[in-house]
């Protein structure tokens, strides 16, 4: 983020991550690890679906939620995932992310 700030962003995190991390490197941080551990469920790791396909949102009382997008959305499908959960923590030197993903 210190070295390309907003592009770094926008490639990375969609709109509602952005307002909801406010440039804080920990909500960053996780939504990263958050992003890659989404990528290991669905098997492509980074190389086969973006950033922003992989949208990780707060409900109401803070608990995580993944929203997929695009291929992301479309490899999901195609492997018979319909739930996703997401569990995420931090300290200030360490983020960590774990997704379970289940078939009916
Ligand atoms: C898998 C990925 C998401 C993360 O890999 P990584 O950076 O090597 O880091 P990690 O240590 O978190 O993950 C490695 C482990 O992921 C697992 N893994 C690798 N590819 C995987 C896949 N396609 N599906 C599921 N799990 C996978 C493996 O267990 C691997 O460990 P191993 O090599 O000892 O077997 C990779 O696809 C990637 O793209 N990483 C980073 C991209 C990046 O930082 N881009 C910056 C642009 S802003």
């Amino acid at each position: 983020m210190d070295r390309f700030g907003k592009r770094f962003l926008d490639r990375v995190y969609t709109e509602n991550e952005q307002r909801y991390s406010r440039n804080r490197a920990e909500e960053l941080a996780v939504r990263f690890a958050g992003k890659e551990a989404i990528s290991k469920a669905l098997g492509t790791g980074m190389r086969g679906v973006s950033w922003l396909e992989l949208e990780i949102l707060n409900n109401r009382r803070g608990k995580p939620f993944i929203r997929l997008h695009g291929a992301a959305r479309a490899r999901a499908k195609q492997l018979g995932l319909t739930s996703f959960e997401i569990s995420l923590t931090h300290s200030r030197d360490l983020a960590i992310a774990f997704v379970v993903a289940t078939t009916d």
